[in-house]
């Protein structure tokens, strides 16, 4: 039905065309998972580009996106469906006033109160195929939910009394995300290919910043990259994401700073470090340091 995709090449190419930069191991469990109809699930620290790819995938096939955002406490019915409690009530009301109770009694519970939510959407059938649907901090969820996730991650269907058997015509591109705040399970782990995204190295993210922030000059975007890249080997709190930097760079770009210096970093470290004992450790002469460690591994351009 779909043109499959050819080759591990080609998965980078289609997230390029996205401005996603994607290299080779990840692109290699993606084309697995898209060839062999398995879930992806991805694990890494905050701000690695884990939920953005999954939007890039959608983007570059032309499928539609259904995100399944964790929280504690999330349960099926916020995952999959509800009763439209309200609509029920007016109808009720209706009726009494019709004195029409005869029909209301079969009507209640019809697909019109039905309010699908994101795992009952991702088995409809969509135009252009089916959809991508990303499970995204499952971490953040707790294990009954897990367990249930299992399941409906297995048949891809969902019975609902009143309605009967709601079954995805052709399974869902499945993308599962976890910050790691906790273990997640084995047994939902082994259903899924998995790969850790970790942050990338110095090139990587350089080409990251072009594609995300391209008006950011070469120089500066490689002074960035060299200070972010030596802030993750502090000992921090929350060591900022790729996110982080790019926002970073965004910034210096709006406040029109063409290179780094100890006062620069000082006014604009809360787009890089969001709590206050990371920021504390980078007061004095701590962020000279820093950055005269990263210019010295910067190895000058064209040499
Ligand atoms: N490999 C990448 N290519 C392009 N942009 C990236 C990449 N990794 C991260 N980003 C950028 O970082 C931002 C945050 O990534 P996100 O997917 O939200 O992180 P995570 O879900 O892992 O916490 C994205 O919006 C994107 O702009
Ligand atoms: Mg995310």
């Amino acid at each position: 039905m779909h043109q499959p995709i050819a080759s591990i090449e080609a998965v980078q190419q289609m997230l390029a065309a996205q401005s996603y930069v994607c290299g080779r191991p990840l692109a290699t469990v993606l084309f697995l998972a898209l060839r062999l109809g398995r879930p992806l699930f991805l694990e890494g620290e905050a701000g690695t580009g884990k939920t953005e790819i999954a939007k890039a995938i959608a983007a570059a096939l032309g499928r539609r996106l259904i995100r399944l955002q964790c929280y504690e406490g999330l349960d099926a019915a916020s995952a999959v469906y509800e009763w439209n409690f309200a609509a029920q009530m007016v109808a009720i009301r209706a009726a009494e006033a019709a004195q029409d109770a005869q029909h209301l009694r079969t009507g209640l519970f019809g697909p019109e109160f039905l309010i699908e939510r994101p795992l009952l959407q991702a088995m409809r059938p969509q135009d252009g195929g089916a959809p991508v649907l990303l499970i995204d901090e499952i971490d953040r969820t707790d294990e009954p939910f897990e367990a249930f996730l299992l399941e409906a991650l297995s048949d891809f269907q969902v019975t609902i009394p009143e309605l009967g058997t709601i079954k995805a015509p052709e399974a869902p591109i499945v993308i599962l995300t976890s910050n790691r705040t906790r273990e997640v399970h084995d047994a939902l782990k082994r259903r899924c290919l998995y790969h850790w995204v970790d942050y990338p190295g110095f090139e990587r993210e350089i080409e990251i910043l072009h594609a995300r922030a391209p008006d950011a000059s070469e120089a500066l975007s490689r002074e960035v990259v060299a200070f972010v890249q030596r802030l993750r080997s502090e000992d921090l709190f929350k060591k900022p994401g790729v996110a982080e930097t790019i926002d970073w760079a965004k910034c210096l770009l709006a406040l029109d700073v063409l290179t780094l210096s100890p006062e620069v970093i000082a006014d604009t470290l809360g787009a890089i470090l969001k709590y206050q004992d990371d920021i504390a450790r980078l007061q004095g002469t701590e962020a000279k340091r820093l950055l005269d460690e990263a210019r010295r591994s910067l190895v000058p351009a064209g040499t």
